[in-house]
């Protein structure tokens, strides 16, 4: 292992959603940390951004437990051993509450949630074997600690993240493997760009204590340090990457 602050070296990595705006942003803040990484998500091969070059992509939908299973497998067998899983993946979704109909809100359940969950139970079982280098790292988000009008089933999926993560945080904690939540405030990304236009953009940065958006780099150097060795005493905590807009 190296002695390089926040070192990943020699350390095997699984980040879901890592085709995606803040999951490409981990993937590639990972491999320049010396981690070997693996990433999933549903876009065919040509369509996945170039910044993630240097990992392996593991195709497939974190809803069905086949494709969960196959991808902590190939992992395995691709690298021999599973240090740190970051389950990113997600979507999101919004409508008023008399709008939400029951595929909207089991959209955001079964990939935001379920998703989550399947990955821990899959990827657990290995990560035992990491001693003292096992971690799990959730993105949750802003909205489930704060609410936000418009995202009742988002925020739903997102606030179960996080009692996921304390729950597995006690019950992992004695096996040497950290469990922890970053919840992301408003990162300028499409998914942002969805559901905030420009005026709403404007009066957001005004609210946000640094006066920005956040980056997605923001987002990975957090996750970084979560999974580096310097974190190992860290566990069930939510880390918040939001510019000071929920403090
Ligand atoms: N952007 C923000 O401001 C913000 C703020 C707070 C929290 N977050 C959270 O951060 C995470 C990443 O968000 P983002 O902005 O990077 O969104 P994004 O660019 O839309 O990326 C979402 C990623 O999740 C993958 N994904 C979605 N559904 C999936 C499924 N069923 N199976 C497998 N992969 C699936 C996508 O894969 P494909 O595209 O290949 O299908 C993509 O890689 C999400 O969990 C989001 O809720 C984002």
């Amino acid at each position: 292992m190296s002695n390089a602050p926040f070192s990943l070296q020699g350390r095997v990595a699984l980040v879901t959603g890592g085709t995606g705006a803040i999951g490409s942003a981990i993937v590639a803040e990972f491999l320049s940390a010396g981690a070997q990484v693996a990433f999933t998500g549903r876009r065919p091969e040509l369509q996945v951004p170039s910044e993630v070059d240097g990992g392996v992509y593991l195709r497939g939908d974190s809803r069905e437990d086949g494709a969960v299973k196959a991808a902590v497998a190939e992992v395995v067998a691709r690298f021999g051993r599973f240090d740190i899983l970051v389950n990113n993946a997600g979507v999101a979704r919004d409508a008023l509450l008399l709008r939400t109909n029951d595929e909207l809100w089991a959209e955001m359940m079964e990939t935001n949630l379920r998703g989550v969950f399947l990955f821990c139970r899959e990827a657990t079982r290995h990560l035992l074997k990491a001693r003292e280098a096992g971690r799990i790292i959730n993105i949750s988000s802003i909205v489930a600690e704060r609410g936000n009008a418009g995202q009742a089933a988002y925020a739903a999926s997102k606030a179960g993240i996080l009692g996921l993560t304390r729950a597995l945080a006690r019950e992992l904690g004695s096996r040497g493997i950290t469990v922890n939540a970053v919840a992301p405030g408003f990162i300028d990304s499409p998914m942002t760009a969805r559901s905030i236009d420009a005026q709403g953009r404007a009066d957001l940065e005004l609210e946000i204590p640094l006066r920005r958006m956040g980056r997605c780099e923001d987002v990975a150097h957090m996750v970084r340090f979560l999974a580096s060795p310097e974190a190992g005493y860290v566990t069930g905590q939510v880390l918040r990457v939001n510019g000071g807009l929920q403090v």
